[in-house]
């Protein structure tokens, strides 16, 4: 699929990943929908900087913890862009607790945004789009067992899963892939090094947003890939044993 002139959504479009996401996109000639929830300010000024004549480019906020926000977020992106051709999945939260840290109601605070919400997003997308693109963001940790994460690193195994019986159950009218950095940026709430943070990787340095997003940019592209993760993590999920 050639980008010019699609419409692309990305969930937490607005800063870190998902930015450099939208920022490919729109010089690829795509026009995107920029998913936010608290960064309302910092996808406004980004749309206002990726639109050109002839290309536009929206915002829409909203929480992706609740069905009907998801249902509103793919239903908004028909009603201002008229069409919808791809959906990346990159909104996601990140806690760093153990299993014995982890209660319910943990779990269901990284279950909701980081899985439950790319699978309701992708069934509004399917029910509305006669054909599509899909991708969702990973984690490399989904290829290694590292303890401390333990809700977050559950919701990318499956969104891991979901990504491949997706593809199958979709096919051939929507391609469903899946793009699995590394480390690539410290979590927004964090402090210090993040080269000290990194671990071992192979290539020698972390990946950047930009790295991750043409690997995006790539899968939307393809037409005979589906059901595909693409690694984008220096080779650290050969390594085994991320502890
Ligand atoms: N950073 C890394 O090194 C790394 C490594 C491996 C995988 N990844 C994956 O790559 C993707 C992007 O990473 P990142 O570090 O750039 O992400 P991030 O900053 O942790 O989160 C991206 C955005 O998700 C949005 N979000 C979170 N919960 C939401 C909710 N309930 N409803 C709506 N929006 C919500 C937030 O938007 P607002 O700011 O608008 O609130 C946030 O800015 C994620 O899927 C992450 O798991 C990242």
């Amino acid at each position: 699929m050639d980008l010019a002139g699609k419409t692309i959504l990305v969930t937490g479009g607005a800063v870190r990943i998902g930015r450099s996401i939208c920022e490919k996109l729109a010089q690829s000639g795509a026009q995107v929908i920029i998913h936010c929830r608290h960064s309302g300010r910092e996808a406004r000024e980004l749309a206002a900087r990726l639109k050109t004549p002839g290309h536009d480019a929206w915002v829409i906020q909203e929480d992706l913890d609740t069905e009907a926000g998801c249902e509103s977020v793919i239903s908004r992106a028909f009603e201002l862009a008229g069409t919808l051709d791809g959906l990346v999945n990159n909104a996601a939260v990140f806690h760093r607790r153990s299993l014995s840290e982890t209660d319910l109601t943990h779990l269901l605070g990284e279950l909701r945004p980081n899985f439950f919400a790319p699978l309701l997003l992708i069934r509004a997308f399917i029910r509305r789009a006669q054909t599509g693109r899909i991708v969702n963001i990973l984690d490399r940790r989904i290829a290694t067992l590292e303890t401390g994460s333990m809700a977050y690193q559950l919701s990318k195994r499956a969104l891991a899963d979901m990504t491949r019986l997706a593809a199958l159950e979709l096919a051939p009218a929507f391609t469903v892939n899946g793009v699995a950095p590394g480390p690539v940026l410290l979590p927004s709430d964090e402090k210090g090094c993040p080269r000290d943070k990194a671990g071992r990787i192979p290539t020698g340095r972390r990946p950047t947003p930009e790295e991750v997003a043409d690997a995006v940019l790539t899968l939307l592209q393809a037409d005979s890939v589906t059901g595909q993760i693409l690694f984008v993590d220096g080779g650290q999920h050969l390594l085994g044993n991320g502890d």
